[in-house]
């Protein structure tokens, strides 16, 4: 499964949008959920230009379309952590690409943050990502109301 990583545009909005339905975020696509993810793709795409983003987004692209992402927050430049979280569409589960685009996010995140840890959380009842994480070599941390947290020094 060839997939690549690269960095949103503004033009990804609808497709975005489609994996919103896919994904069953909402049923269906009005005006403010539109206006509300417009403004979301405009605020990740000007943070790629920022010297200290807080945030780093990254889409994943199977054959050339849009099918997730990977996100980078709680960038913590003088601690050298940060958090992860990554979605893909729904008929793309269970291929392995999450797992393999984590690895190759964590290679370009560790390079460009100097991270030494990466703390990821997911909810207890999604065990998929928590073996996405495992996949990638994280380390099971600790379990709190209902949310497992995970972490990967580097
Ligand atoms: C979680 C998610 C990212 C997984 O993506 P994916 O591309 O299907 O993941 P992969 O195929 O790389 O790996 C999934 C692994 O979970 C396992 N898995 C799937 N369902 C599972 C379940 N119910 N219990 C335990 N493991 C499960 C798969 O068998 C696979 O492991 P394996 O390779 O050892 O067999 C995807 O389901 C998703 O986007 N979900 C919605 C958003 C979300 O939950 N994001 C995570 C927030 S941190």
């Amino acid at each position: 499964m060839q997939i690549k990583l690269r960095k949103y545009k503004e033009r990804d909005l609808d497709r975005h949008l489609e994996l919103f339905l896919m994904n069953g975020i909402c049923g269906k696509i009005d005006e403010k959920i539109r206006e509300q993810e417009k403004e979301w793709l405009k605020k990740v795409i000007t943070n790629y230009k920022k010297e200290k983003p807080d945030f780093f987004i990254i889409a994943i692209i199977l054959k050339g379309k849009l099918i997730g992402n990977l996100v980078a927050e709680k960038i913590d430049t003088e601690k050298k952590t940060l958090e992860i979280g990554f979605w893909i569409g729904k008929n793309y589960w269970g291929k392995g690409i999450t797992t393999k685009a984590l690895k190759i996010f964590l290679k370009k995140i560790i390079k460009k943050f100097k991270s030494k840890k990466i703390i990821a959380h997911h909810k207890t009842n999604n065990p998929a990502s928590g073996r996405v994480l495992e996949k990638a070599g994280f380390n099971f941390e600790s379990e709190k109301k209902g949310m497992k947290t995970y972490s990967k020094i580097c």
